[in-house]
This record gives structure tokens, sequence and C-alpha cells, in this order.
């Protein structure tokens, strides 16, 4: 059994939040954001959460699919943000969108999030296990960053991306997935620290019961990706007996433009082959892949038959690379 796309929909919450609006509070310029990165802005929520607006996105995704929500038989959210440690994010969407058939779970992979939900959607549609899958990337960033801290906070976003996956007699979907605990350290954010009555206040890393925000040695994980990604590319392509000359589009994950035209360089492909929204959204992790296949979705740019490239890339650090027929 093979997999078909069925639809997307994405949801950014409404508040806009632009260089200038940073650069008011911590000492940065919109020059040196856009030219470092080519983010020019990003979504902030200011109530919404993780699972409010994955199951914004999903509900959208659900109605272009036209089905019926109780013909889903799985739903995962990739996040890296959950509102709770429980109950799950899958299951709040679940609640939310009335699909009760479904078996509900989260996947926390960083920004490879969604490339790894999607593997495991398939693969339970592969084996003939489920038929129907709701997969979404939802992030709420803007609470994990330390908005004292420029090196950071300029370049994350919040929002939410959903697809409608089906089996299919048909279709293509080869991936190369990895990842490398030894390098944990290049982008970390602590949750909850060891806390119960043998254990003192002191043994906190920060000697206090706060949580932690995003760290991140940014030319570590830039150098990562630009020699990773292009090989898990290359390998993907031969995987599925196919050439460079077959791929539409590479739909990468948006975290810096300057990285996405590493990749096109070294790939020898046209900057235009890599379609990008990251001036709007900034990295949203988990959600980027899913969003920006939503926008292109509604413009029409994603014909049956498109061969595309997905790629995720982050912290873990994690990398998937699919190789999908639309
Ligand atoms: N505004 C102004 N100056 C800033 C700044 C900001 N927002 N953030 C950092 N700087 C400063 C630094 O303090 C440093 O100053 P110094 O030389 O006086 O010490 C200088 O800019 C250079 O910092 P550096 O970290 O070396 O910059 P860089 O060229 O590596 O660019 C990133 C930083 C984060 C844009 C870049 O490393 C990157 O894109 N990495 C990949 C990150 C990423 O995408 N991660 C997510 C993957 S999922």
């Amino acid at each position: 059994m093979e997999m078909r796309f069925v639809s997307t929909g994405s949801y950014l919450p409404e508040q806009v939040v632009d260089n200038e609006f940073l650069s008011q509070i911590v000492d940065t310029s919109d020059e040196w954001i856009s030219s470092r990165t080519g983010i020019r802005q990003r979504r902030v929520t200011i109530g919404e959460g993780t699972a409010c607006m994955a199951a914004k996105a999903a509900a959208k995704a659900i109605a272009r699919a036209d089905i019926d929500p109780m013909d889903i038989d799985i739903i995962i959210v990739a996040t890296m943000s959950p509102d709770n440690c429980l109950p799950n994010t899958a299951c709040e969407v679940q609640a939310e969108v009335g699909a009760m058939n479904a078996v509900c779970f989260d996947l926390s992979a960083a920004c490879s999030g969604f490339v790894y939900a999607l593997n495991t959607a398939y693969s339970f549609i592969k084996a003939g296990i489920y038929k129907t899958a709701l997969v979404i990337g939802s992030e709420v960033l803007s609470k994990m960053l330390d908005w004292n801290d420029r090196s950071t906070c300029v370049l994350f976003g919040d929002g939410a991306g959903a697809m409608i996956v089906q089996a299919s007699e048909t279709g293509i979907f080869e991936s190369v997935l990895g990842s490398d605990g030894t390098r944990k350290d290049a982008l970390t954010c602590a949750s909850r620290y060891i806390r119960n009555p043998l254990v003192s206040k002191e043994n906190t890393p920060s000697g206090e019961d706060t949580l932690d925000y995003v760290k991140m040695e940014g030319q570590e994980v830039f150098k990562f990706v630009v020699k990773t990604i292009p090989l898990t590319i290359q390998q993907v392509i031969e995987k599925a007996g196919c050439t460079q000359e077959d791929i539409r589009y590479y739909v990468l994950h948006q975290a810096n433009q300057r990285i996405l035209e590493s990749v096109a360089k070294k790939l020898k492909e046209p900057i235009e082959k890599f379609p990008m929204n990251l001036d709007k959204y900034g990295n949203t992790s988990a959600a980027s892949i899913p969003i920006l296949l939503d926008k292109m979705n509604k413009k029409n740019m994603l014909n049956r038959g498109d061969k595309i490239i997905l790629s995720g890339f982050g912290g873990g650090l994690t990398w998937g690379t699919t190789l999908i027929e639309w």
C-alpha cells in the first residue's frame, strides 16, 4: 500500500512582529536580521496555544479533504512546544475536530518533527494498519525564547500546518532519516528539572526552580545542515530511482535563507526550486514545512505527479529528507 497527499491546512496567529519591533527590545536591526537570515517578520501568539492552532489548521485540511472526521484513523502532532505535559496535543486536536476513531499521539524531533511524523504515518499506512492520517506540525516557540537574547529571539515564530494523507494503490515515498545525539548541545531548551523531596533546589542547573530558554550554537547548526542535507537529498533521489531534473520543488525547513541558498548551490539547482516564506513567518520548527506546503497548495503550485523533496533538520541533532509524489 502506498500513500497519497489529500489536502493541507495552516493557521498563523494574527499578531505580526517585524524586525523593527525587535530592534526596540534588543540590540539588533532589520538590516542585521534580514541580511543574516532572510527573516523580516514572524507571527507571535498572544493567546492561542499549540493545540488550538493545530486544531484550526487541521479543521481546514479536513474541510478541504471533504472527509468525515470520524474516518481519521490516526492523528500525529509534531511539536517541541506542547501546551501541557499531558494530555498530549493530538488528543486535544481529536476532541476539537471530532475525530473520535483516531489514535492520537505527539512526536518530538524539533525542526525535523513534521518529516518524522509523516514517515510514521506512512509506516502505518504502508503496513496496512491505518488508511487515513492527520499529520500536524504546531509550535508556540515564542514562549521558549529569551526575549533579551538577540541571537535567538529574532529567528523563530509561532504557527501550525496540517495535512491529510490516505492509503493509495500508487505513490512514491522514499526517505533518509538520521539523528546524532552526540551533538545534542548545539540546540537546547531544558524543560523541568528533577525535583522531588530527595533532591535539593541547589541541584537544578540554574540553582533555582525556573524553566529554561532556547540556546543555540548558530554556526555549528549552520555547518551541520549545509553539510548533511545536500547529501541526504542526493541519497533519497537515488533511492527513488530519480534524478535531480525530476524534482519540481525542494521544500526545506524554513530556518534561514542563507542555509537554503547554500543547499541549492551545493546541488547546483536554481534557487527558484526552493520555495520560501521564512521572510513572513520566521522559523516555525515542526510547523514550517506543512505551512509552506499549504501556501503552495493554495497558489496551485502543487500538481498531481509532481516529485517534491521535503527536508527537515534541527535539534537533537535530527534530520529527515523524504521524496514524495504529490
Ligand atoms: N542582531 C545583531 N547582532 C547580532 C544578533 C542580532 N540579532 N545576533 C547575534 N549578533 C552578533 C553576535 O553577538 C556577534 O557579535 P560579536 O562578533 O561582537 O560577538 C555577531 O553578531 C556574529 O554572531 P554570530 O553568531 O557569529 O553570527 P552568524 O553570522 O553565525 O549568524 C545566525 C548567526 C544564527 C544567523 C547563524 O549562525 C545561523 O543562521 N545559524 C543557523 C541557525 C538556525 O537556522 N537554526 C535553526 C535550525 S533548526
